[in-house]
């Protein structure tokens, strides 16, 4: 699979060699080469080029164990320039290779590579990696499995085998060129034309019943699959025909097990769930439908793969398909997702704060920005956006992590408000009240070691939905969400401090708010935005910048020397 394994003294001696600072724990090395480059495919009886890693579509999937490291040369042959992020990774004291383009590095420009230094900590289980480059995500991602610590296990049975599945999309069209015309347009950006498993759209689409992705089992064993949804603008429904299943790890941690005949998984979250084969051996479909409580355009097709028994036995004349909730099921996603527990054993511990010390309120929108004469192609002429606290996010042309860590002025502001600028019935008739969005680049600075509380609060300005929030550089405690508009009082009362689900991206409900809570203990510049795409496009994105503590160990590592340089 392209893993090279490398002993723990070398790994141990990597580390002395690239940090130039001692550590006392082993892990292993592990190295690849990623080259980013056009790579032919059909689907849907039509064909294109797109980018991809390696020319997979999906791409490779890095192996590491729990507290290992990974160095991924990045070869950029595409004709313009690319970053990598390794969602869900950490990555202690090193934003330098948390990869979002000019938020913490400038692209790897064509024909040239940076090597990104993934460091796993807690991390366990499924997370993965993908493109923060415009829309280059949709084709340019793949898995990240993080297994135990060698000699420790899994916190439930050891599966017979595992398989990695990868919700994705195909568009007929050019990805860049769909993203750069609704910017120019200021209109809605085109939906995919199908959904894919493991990169292939499957029945009941065009083309496609031939090359469906089958996943082979065998009666009486139970396997790991690892469930990542890539998908673009979409939340997924999951389910495989009559077959109930269990999720035992949810964004890189292990939950409390919840056996289920369907899951709801965001765009960029991740699902572990252990399969067991114990119906009559046959075919039976694997499918994902999209789950959309709003008035947005949307790919309303669905998308399969074949769970395929071994031995012999006659097919029925129609493969059972799975029956999973209807597309605006509000009730059925919130029926699973709240469901999700911690584990919270003594192996598991949770830390979750309990003294809060930094509290940020964010009202987060769909916007739209006036447009002279009317003359875009958004709503009422005007152009969408998106906003948190009201202020729509401009990428800058230098990296934030460099202008912050080399204190360049004038590349963005650290004011962005602890408090929407104005308070209104966020959830209700909301008339006109902040439609429209000023724009900056502004970033919340947070000093090191504070308990940090921030709920989001959903609203009904232009569109309400469900926005998956997701924060790099940290896994955080998702301790409360409700419908409505947050209150001081009543809400906290609802929180779970006991086991609340440790993730990094989490849906702020339509109409509703959604509270996390974590130490800031890892020093960086991160990222922080909605993970569907068309939003973080249009500006549903911010920075939280995690001062140094006082020592070397609780300060940011230096650069990397072979940066790719901005412009
Ligand atoms: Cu998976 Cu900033 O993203
Ligand atoms: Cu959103």
């Amino acid at each position: 699979m392209g893993v090279k394994n490398m002993s723990l003294i070398l790994g141990f001696l990597g580390s002395v060699f690239l940090q130039g600072l001692l550590v006392c724990t082993a892990y292993n090395v592990h190295n690849y080469s990623f080259i980013v480059k056009n790579t032919f495919f059909e689907r849907l009886c039509s064909n294109k080029t797109m980018l991809t890693v390696n020319g997979g579509f999906p791409g490779p999937s890095i192996h590491v164990r729990k507290g290992d490291r990974a160095y991924v040369n990045v070869h950029n042959e595409a004709s313009y320039g690319v970053t990598i992020h390794w969602h869900g990774v950490k990555q202690p004291r090193n934003p330098w290779s948390d990869g979002p383009e000019n938020i913490t590095q400038c692209p790897i420009k064509p024909g040239k590579n940076f090597t990104y230094e993934v460091i796993f900590s807690d991390e366990e289980g499924t997370l993965w990696w993908h493109a923060h480059s415009d829309w280059t995500r949709a084709t340019v991602h793949g898995a990240i499995v993080i297994l135990p610590e060698a000699n420790t296990t899994y916190p439930f049975p050891e599966p017979a085998a595992e398989q990695v599945l990868i919700l994705g999309e195909w568009y007929k069209g050019d990805v860049k060129e769909i993203i750069d015309n609704a910017t120019a347009t200021g209109g809605d950006p085109t939906v995919s034309d199908a959904y894919t498993i493991n990169g292939q759209p499957g029945f009941p689409n065009n083309c496609s019943n031939d090359t469906s992705y089958k996943l082979t089992v065998e009666y009486g064993k139970t396997y790991l699959l690892r469930l990542v949804n890539a998908v673009m603008n979409e939340e997924m429904f999951f389910g495989i025909a009559k077959h109930n299943f269990t999720v035992v790890a949810h964004d890189g941690a292990y939950i409390k097990p919840v056996t289920t005949s369907y899951i709801m998984i965001t765009p960029g979250q991740t699902m572990d769930i252990l399969l067991t084969a114990n119906q009559s051996p046959s075919h039976y479909y694997i499918a994902a439908t999209p789950f959309l409580d709003s008035n947005a355009p949307f790919d309303s097709t669905n998308t399969s793969a074949i769970l395929q028994y071994t031995g012999n036995y006659t097919l029925p004349s129609s493969i059972p398909y799975p029956t999973l909730p209807n597309v605006t099921d509000r009730d059925a996603a919130d029926n699973f997702t709240t469901r999700i527990r911690s584990l919270a054993s003594a192996e598991h511990p949770i830390n979750v704060p309990k003294n809060i010390t930094t509290q940020i309120f964010i009202a987060v929108s769909v916007n739209q920005i006036l447009c002279a004469n009317a003359s875009c192609g958004g709503p009422n002429g005007n152009r969408l956006a998106a906003s948190l606290n009201n202020i729509s996010f401009v990428t800058p042309s230098i990296d934030i992590l460099q202008a912050y860590y080399r204190s360049l002025t004038g590349v963005f502001g650290s004011d962005f408000p602890s408090q929407p600028p104005y308070i209104f019935n966020f959830t209700g008739d909301v008339g006109n009240n902040t439609l429209y969005p000023s724009q900056g680049t502004k970033a919340r600075l947070i000093n090191y070691g504070e308990a940090v509380e921030i709920v989001f609060q959903g609203t009904n300005v232009q569109t309400a939905e469900n926005h998956p929030m997701h924060l790099h550089g940290f896994s955080f405690y998702l301790v409360g969400t409700g419908y409505g508009n947050f209150n001081a009082t009543s809400s906290p009362s609802t929180y779970n401090l006991n086991d609340p689900p440790e993730v990094n991206t989490f849906g702020v409900p339509k109409n509703g708010w959604a509270t996390i809570r974590f130490f800031a203990n890892n020093p960086g510049v991160w990222f922080m935005h909605c993970h569907l795409e068309r939003h973080a496009s249009w500006g549903m994105d911010t920075v939280l910048i995690v001062k140094n503590g006082t020592t070397a160990e609780t300060s940011i590592l230096p650069p990397p020397t072979n940066l790719p340089t901005c412009s």
